[in-house]
């Protein structure tokens, strides 16, 4: 069995129906994330890429070597990549398609090496390649947000294992802001971030033999205040069964119950310098965009890792 239908097993068999965010990016959920960050109620990736065209020329230039965790298309990196000096970069992601774009998008500025693999993997292949080179690692766009408060903290120590003292860690938080602003960034009247994560469910029919019938699920997003992140549900309308033949499993859903497909955590910009010291960093700048509240915080690598 398959990494993707051991997961999918097991998260569908859980008494909360869950499954793994990183499952949303196959060919058509990449595509449809670059279609989320044009969204106009999707703020997150301009102010992203606001701060980087205002602040990328404040990154140190020693750091000749960049990699990137879950690069996307990387079209927000360029900015990063141009005000260094030609570094080797190494975007890591699970998305073969979206690599190929992020290739393309950077291939005339710098030398890309593209590695399909996930974050902690892909950290390990560029590790073992490395001499005396300083290394940024880039992790943008608040993707740590779609960990939960304890695995959060546990990939970023795991992240700083794979670096060395005064290494760089530059990392986007999306901050709180009003709840309607945040359900509609993950809830756009054009439905385009329901078909991101109803294609969940087609992708489990392409590559699973899923006999899932799209229509007869619905995307929902809500905001849980206490643990102050969006969640993203996939309501079942009917009480149904499904056959996903290459999980080996029979799944039943009652009218009204939820696949959880992701989380996405808002952070405030006053904790981001103690989950720096906590995790073996320390912040040496912070930016903040007004328009759309968000963090790019650029850390160094402390202490022994
Ligand atoms: C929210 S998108 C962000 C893309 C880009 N960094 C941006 O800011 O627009 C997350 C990206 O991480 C990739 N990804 C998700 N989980 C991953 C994992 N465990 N390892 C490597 N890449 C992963 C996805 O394929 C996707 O391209």
């Amino acid at each position: 069995m398959t990494e993707f239908a051991a997961d999918v097993r097991a998260g569908l068999n859980k008494s909360r129906k869950e499954l793994p965010s990183k499952y949303l990016y196959d060919e058509l959920g990449s595509a449809l994330f670059d279609a989320i960050t044009v969204l106009p109620e999707y703020g997150l990736t301009r102010a992203d890429e606001r701060i980087l065209a205002r602040h990328a020329r404040e990154i140190p230039r020693e750091f000749s070597m960049v990699a990137e965790l879950g690069s996307g298309s990387g079209k927000k990196t360029r900015n990063v990549i141009e005000a260094l000096d030609s570094p080797h970069y190494f975007p890591i992601d699970v998305s073969a398609p979206a690599l190929e774009r992020c290739q393309r998008e950077l291939e005339s500025l710098a030398q890309v090496t593209p590695l399909e693999m996930s974050y902690l993997d892909g950290l390990d292949r560029v590790r073992s390649g490395r001499d005396g080179e300083a290394l940024l690692v880039l992790f943008l766009g608040s993707t740590i947000g779609n960990f939960e408060a304890r695995c959060r903290a546990e990939l970023l120590a795991q992240v700083r294992a794979r670096m060395r003292e005064g290494d760089g860690l530059l990392i986007g938080f999306d901050l709180v802001k009003p709840v309607e602003t945040m359900l509609e960034a993950y809830d756009d009247p054009c439905g385009v971030t329901a078909s991101f994560n109803l294609n969940l469910l087609g992708r489990i029919n392409r590559e699973l033999g899923g006999g899932f019938n799209l229509r007869a699920f619905a995307h929902e997003a809500r905001y849980d205040a206490g643990e102050r992140r969006i969640e993203m549900h996939l309501r079942s309308r009917i009480d149904q069964t499904v056959a996903i033949r290459g999980a080996n499993l029979c799944a039943t859903f009652r009218e009204g119950e939820t696949i959880w497909t992701e989380s996405s955590h808002k952070f405030y910009a006053e904790e981001i310098p103690r989950m720096a010291r906590d995790t073996g960093f320390r912040v040496e700048a912070q930016w903040v965009d007004e328009e759309w509240p968000f963090a790019e915080s650029l850390w160094r690598a402390v202490g022994s890792g």
